[in-house]
């Protein structure tokens, strides 16, 4: 078949290390892969003020995918390279889903002591392009006891309706056909009546699909105790970021989640990555587990239509979770990815 025509930013601290594995996954399927690697990140920043030149991000538009490790270092200020960065690729590329499964393979341990794999199971449609995440906002009398800081949450009818519109597909497509909505629209009343008015006239054309609604803090707490009610939730991006760390953190832990930012549309390339960051608590040391990352490559194999290229990386971190158990931290990031590897080629 055609070779995917890839780029890759592995990024800062882990990225680099989870994103090696990746590729060398991604290499043993068997698919033909032209990849092009660009040094954005801390290094580049610091060399020459750049995070993402225009040209580059012209460049980025030509390719099918794109795979990113994680972004962001103690020695730049923070938002610099999330905002310049990852939020901008994400909103210019307009990757409006930002999909971000939560499940628990077998054999891998979990907090929640009792639950089994079909308990969690479930699929984070959430928001990519708009909320608090816009930047939008000010500062009055900054440094001042006066200070008045304001972060402003965007929500516009289109971009709700777009992405409820995916999230209803999504769960018409898996055997539950359940959605919940996850907001607090008890408190953000203008955004919340949005998003619950969007859901409601949308719901009449999937007849199929049950509907629910959860507010975010509840929902927080039933990702704990009960998270056999969830399906497909679709949610406002900032609420999706914070549940979805607690999703990874109940599914065998944050080296496990993996994410798509994706353009249903097709636009332009949808971006592939772990959900964790560049934890430069373990950067250099090989501590890092690039399951995550892989997982992400199977997410971006399935994107591109190559279902069975994506199954069998799929499967292969399966099998190999099964049988390393809760026991990662004997094995470096590159022996996950060799031992994965491995079972890919073989
Ligand atoms: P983090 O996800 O980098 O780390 C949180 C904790 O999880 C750390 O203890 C870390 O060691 C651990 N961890 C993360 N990934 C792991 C892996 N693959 N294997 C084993 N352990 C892993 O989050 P943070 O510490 O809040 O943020 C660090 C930096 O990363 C910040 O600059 C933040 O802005 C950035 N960040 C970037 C992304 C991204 O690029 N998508 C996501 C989250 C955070
Ligand atoms: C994530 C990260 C990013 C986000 C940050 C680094 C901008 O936490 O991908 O989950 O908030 O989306
Ligand atoms: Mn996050």
């Amino acid at each position: 078949s055609r070779s995917i025509r890839l780029a890759v930013i592995p990024g800062d601290g882990i990225g680099t290390e989870v994103v090696a594995e990746g590729l060398k996954v991604l290499e043993a399927v068997g698919q033909k892969v032209e990849s092009t690697t660009y040094d954005l990140g801390a290094k580049r920043y610091h060399a020459t003020g750049e995070t993402l030149p225009d040209a580059v991000l012209d460049e980025l538009r030509g390719y099918d995918a794109i795979l990113l490790g994680a972004v962001g270092d103690p020695s730049v200020p923070p938002g610099v390279l999330e905002r310049d960065l990852l939020l901008r690729l994400r909103f210019e590329l307009d990757h409006y889903v930002n999909l971000r499964p939560v499940k628990l393979f077998p054999g891998v341990a979990t907090p929640l002591g009792e639950a089994r794999p079909e308990d969690i199971d479930m699929v984070v449609v959430r928001e990519g392009t708009e909320g608090p995440y816009t930047g939008a906002g000010g500062v009055m009398r900054r440094g001042t006891p006066q200070e008045i800081a304001t972060q402003e949450s965007f929500n516009t009818a289109f971009g709700v309706e777009r992405v409820i519109r995916y999230a209803f597909d999504k769960a018409r497509s898996r055997p539950r056909k359940k959605l919940t909505l996850v907001h607090k629209t008890n408190v953000l009343t203008y955004a919340g009546d949005l998003w619950s008015r969007t859901l409601q006239r949308v719901a009449a054309d999937y007849p199929d699909v049950t509907t629910d609604y959860c507010h975010v803090d509840a929902a927080s707490m039933f990702f704990v105790n009960q998270p056999e009610r969830f399906d497909v939730i679709v949610t406002d991006n900032l609420f999706g970021d914070i549940l979805t760390d607690i999703g990874a953190a109940i599914a065998g832990g944050i080296g496990l989640a993996a994410s798509g930012n994706v353009n249903p549309d097709r636009t332009a390339p949808s971006m592939f990555e772990p959900v964790h960051g560049s934890a430069p608590d373990i950067a250099g040391q090989g501590k890092a587990d690039p399951t995550a990352t892989i997982l992400s490559v199977a997410m971006l194999l399935d994107h591109l239509g190559l279902t069975e290229a994506a199954a069998k990386v799929e499967q292969a971190v399966a099998d190999d979770l099964l049988e390393r158990g809760g026991n990662w931290t004997a094995r470096s990031t590159r022996e996950i990815g060799d031992d994965i590897t491995a079972r890919v080629a073989g």
